[in-house]
């Protein structure tokens, strides 16, 4: 969506930064910012910052950021044209005459399309539930303990056991097939591309609705058979992103919620709500991603994990807590007894009985250490040795105060005295953290650890293009730069976004929080990062070639590594040869860099 630039210039000078966050939070100046509390995530110390010159905010914790625009849009979790209407109306501004921009309208109005069919099916399986089709799938609800109004809460439905009732259902409502497709409801025949035919058949339905209460995708659960996947889920469309969305997470709106409970499935989050338990989120698969961290912290400070009891389930919350806690969040853990996941336990044992169970949840340490003294066998002195070695490295990350907290645990468990137990604390190597948050390009995954290095230099170098128009044209003289070294999709575009807004300005000065407000899409964030770090860069140029020099010294290494491959693979004697020569051109490329 594009807003004319005067009108949008307009609307960001009468809403002024400070006085729009000042509404959400207290702002104190300190070293030319103002500093607060984080709306976004759960803090005692003030990380979130707010730079009234630059008309920014950025939170040093949680990395939220970016102008008014995206603060509105995650404060009131809005979308891009709908926090530009919020802060119109805020400003008493009419709405302009939108720009007539051909390929975003489209694109805008699929979208639409996309929210529409998929209310749509959500109302012709709930309706097919109701009807004598739905008899087989009631009775599966029945039979799993699930009443009516619980069922029409959650707005289960049933898509019927055809092949094609929803395609000939929509089509009758005036949805294209291709419409039909780019939502995932049909897809086209294998064999015969002239065929549609229904995603979903024979299976208890269960809509997937975000916080804005849009219906966004399906899960769909088998009620009969053995034969097929338990549950099928529309993949990614233009409208949802599993990575990015909570399921339940349209049901915690409005609540004054302390914590959620995050389930491992569809079933767990509505046998836990039947039960009253309706602080239950499922996330859509089996590890938790930073971007559903953020989603939702805005709800609660505190997650408390319930996820099964088996080797799946134990390794997703391994990871899962300190997710967790990088996103702000207060990660705890409760053990349910027995193997029983949540739906099962709180129909055998009741509400009560599951409320005592997350008065009992442990702390996301003493979980790893149960963990690590699982792994270990703790009847033989060499295994609790180890579990005393690896606990105490555990600990030894942690600050003193915590740390102290668990002595009594790993003592107890390992049979040594707390007195030997913290002798070893004083000389053990702490644990090093991973990094877990793996930021996605559309389809591809990349490794957490080079990557996150990869992305920090990569912020820089953009700050050191946004301090000045002098300092772009000179970092563009740099030898070896190219807009090709961004390979974070949304510094990449915001790089050559402000290239050309210098090369559109014949000399005016480029205003840079105007450019930021018109991101509307994921990362903006990290580009409200590289404009808070253009404010501290001192050498442009010399800082920006230092990222350089590092970016290309990481692309030699990776080349190297993949040619180290290749050779020790190719049997070829001539090719052989070619791939040594460039090993030997890249390390003294790699040389020369240093
Ligand atoms: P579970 O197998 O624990 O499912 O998978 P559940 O929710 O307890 O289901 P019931 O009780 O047997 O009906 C947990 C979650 O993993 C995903 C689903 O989101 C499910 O809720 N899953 C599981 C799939 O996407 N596909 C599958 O085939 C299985
Ligand atoms: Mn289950």
């Amino acid at each position: 969506m594009a807003f004319p630039e005067a009108w949008l210039n307009e609307l960001m000078s009468r809403n002024e930064i400070a006085s729009v966050i000042s509404e959400y939070t207290h702002l104190a100046p300190k070293g030319g910012r103002l500093w607060g509390l984080c709306p976004f995530h759960p803090e005692k110390q003030a990380s979130f910052t707010v730079s009234p010159d630059k008309q920014l905010f950025h939170c040093f914790s949680c990395k939220a950021g970016g102008s008014v625009v995206q603060f509105i849009m995650q404060a009131e979790s809005l979308s891009y044209p709908e926090a530009i209407r919020f802060l119109a109306q805020r400003a008493g501004m009419d709405m302009p005459e939108e720009i007539d921009d051909e390929k975003l309208r489209r694109e805008k109005a699929l979208r639409d399309r996309l929210y529409k069919a998929n209310r749509d099916a959500a109302k012709f399986f709930h309706s097919t539930l109701l009807a004598p089709e739905g008899l087989k799938a009631r009775q599966y609800l029945l039979s799993r303990g699930i009443d009516g109004s619980t069922a029409v809460r959650f707005g289960l439905g049933y898509a019927p056991n055809d092949w094609d009732a929803l395609f000939n259902h929509m089509t009758s409502l005036g949805y294209t097939r291709d419409e039909l497709v780019a939502a995932g409801l049909c897809i086209r025949g294998r064999q015969d591309e002239s065929k549609t035919f229904d995603f979903f058949h024979g299976r208890l339905m269960i809509p997937i609705i975000d916080a804005r209460g849009q219906v966004l995708a399906f899960g769909g659960r088998i009620i009969e058979g053995e034969d097929a996947a338990k549950y099928m889920n529309t993949g990614d469309t233009l409208i949802y992103n599993k990575r990015h969305n909570v399921y339940a997470i349209n049901m915690m709106k409005g609540k004054k919620l302390d914590e959620l409970i995050m389930v491992e499935g569809y079933m767990d989050v509505i046998s836990l709500h039947q039960f009253g338990v309706d602080n239950a989120v499922a996330s859509l698969g089996t590890a938790l991603t930073s971007q559903q961290v953020r989603l939702m912290s805005r709800f609660a400070k505190r997650a408390i994990y319930a996820y099964d009891g088996d080797a799946a389930g134990q390794n997703a919350m391994l990871r899962g807590v300190d997710i967790l806690s990088e996103g702000g969040m207060e990660p705890r853990v409760i053990v349910i007894p027995g193997g029983d996941d949540p739906d099962e336990f709180i129909r055998k044992y009741g509400r009560d009985a599951f409320l005592k169970l997350k008065d009992s949840s442990i702390t996301a340490v003493q979980f790893k250490l149960e963990h690590m003294a699982r792994s270990e066998d703790l009847d033989s002195p060499d295994g609790r040795q180890r579990f005393a070695q690896n606990a105490c490295r555990l600990l030894a990350s942690l600050e003193p105060v915590e740390r102290e907290r668990y002595v009594p645990l790993v003592s107890e468990r390992s049979g040594l005295s707390k007195e030997i137990i913290r002798e070893q604390l004083g000389t053990a190597k702490p644990i090093e953290k991973d990094t877990h948050e793996i930021r996605l390009t559309p389809g591809a995954y990349r490794r957490p650890g080079e990557f996150r290095q990869r992305t920090k230099t990569e912020t820089l170098l953009l700050a050191g293009m946004m301090v000045s128009r002098n300092d772009l044209a000179a970092i563009e003289q740099l030898t070896g730069f190219s807009y090709e070294l961004f390979t974070e999709p949304a510094l990449a575009a915001f790089a050559k976004r402000l290239k050309e807004a210098y090369s559109r300005s014949n000399g005016r000065t480029v205003d840079i929080r105007l450019l930021i407000s018109e991101i509307d899409d994921a990362g903006a964030d990290m580009v409200a990062e590289a404009a808070a770090k253009a404010e501290d860069i001192l050498a442009p140029v010399e800082t920006a070639q230092d990222c350089i020099r590092a970016i290309r010294r990481e692309d030699c290494k990776q080349e190297i590594a993949a040619v180290n491959e290749s050779i020790a693979a190719e049997h070829d004697p001539a090719k052989r040869s070619a791939l040594m020569q460039r090993q030997m051109e890249l390390i003294r490329m790699l040389r020369s860099l240093k």
